[in-house]
């Protein structure tokens, strides 16, 4: 009976699954903050993003962790056609074609600042920005990236990315935005797993005020206008109210980005034998669903889809 009348349903369709790639081979570390998560060599996480595919995940978020020696103020390494991101995308392409393929828009991993845009007298260059991630964006388009995710929250990159794609004739490449990302402190264990943390400063003058939800509902609506294909709010726990007022407002799909502070949160709990993992990560995904989301990007899709 109460299968009959559920409302939500949680599959396998539900989940992106983010891959962190480094340089090297046959290497595969374990995030100290992020436990059972890991860092992958790109001959590893090919076979990993195989392996997911074989287990029912639709797609998968691609990040790489650069050297510092490569980060400058510029973004040059992003754009680099044989850059690890670009050979990522061809070699996972090649080997599960059928797999989704995201890729991560911003050029904090890249920044000899850690931040996301290029820094000039301690403030970040919108527009400069926005050139420089349009050029990133194409790049990935031509090694066969599916969607690209500008996560860089600089103001009209979405219509500069979709008019650098459709000028160069990539008509079918999906931009997902992070329309709603917010200046969160969740975002620490990633930091750990990228070594991208903020040289200087904070994100808050591109990221959302943790206080705002009307801006949220803007910003989606703008990043459509300007032609996102997919909208997305993150972090996702505490943002649930977000999720559903832009599945209410909002006329395309929704994904919700459960970050790593909200795994590592859920880990050392259970950990401590304070909570029961499973059955806690099972009801928050649910809570994503029941919220509005139709994509959820999860480090925990694995076993969720294990359960599921
Ligand atoms: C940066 C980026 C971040 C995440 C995804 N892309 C971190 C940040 O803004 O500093 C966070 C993901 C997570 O915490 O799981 N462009």
């Amino acid at each position: 009976m109460r299968d009959l009348v559920r409302e939500t349903t949680l599959t396998a369709n539900d989940f992106m699954v983010p891959l962190f790639i480094v340089e090297g081979t046959k290497t595969k570390t374990e995030i100290p903050s992020m436990p059972d998560y890991f860092r992958f060599s790109l001959d590893l996480a090919t076979a990993e993003a195989k392996r997911l595919y074989d287990l029912g995940v639709k797609g998968v978020l691609l990040f790489v962790k650069v050297a510092d020696a490569e980060k400058d103020n510029t973004g040059l390494a992003a754009l680099n056609p044989d850059g690890l991101m670009q050979r990522s995308i061809r070699a996972i392409k090649k080997a599960v074609p059928e797999l989704v393929v995201a890729t991560d828009v911003a050029l904090d991993p890249f920044s000899s600042y850690g931040h996301d845009g290029i820094v000039k007298d301690d403030k970040i260059l919108n527009d400069a920005t926005v050139a420089v991630l349009t050029k990133m964006a194409l790049s990935h388009a031509e090694c066969g990236a599916d969607i690209v995710a500008p996560s860089d929250m600089m103001d009209g990159r979405v219509l500069a990315i979709r008019q650098g794609l459709e000028k160069a004739g990539y008509v079918n490449t999906v931009i997902m935005s992070y329309s709603a990302k917010y200046a969160s402190a969740f975002y620490g264990p990633f930091r750990d797993a990228l070594d991208s943390a903020p040289g200087f400063g904070d994100k808050k003058t591109y990221q959302m005020d943790v206080a705002n939800r009307k801006e949220a509902l803007v910003e989606a609506a703008r990043d459509v206008e300007e032609g996102a294909d997919i909208v997305m709010v993150k972090p996702g726990m505490a943002y649930l109210d977000i999720v559903r007022d832009l599945a209410n407002e909002i006329q395309v799909p929704i994904a919700v980005y459960q970050v790593s502070g909200e795994y590592a949160m859920l880990k050392a709990a259970a950990e401590k034998g304070w909570l029961d993992h499973d059955t806690v990560m099972l009801e928050q995904l649910m809570a994503f669903k029941r919220a509005g989301a139709s994509i959820i990007i999860s480090y925990h899709a694995e076993q969720a889809l294990k359960l599921l």
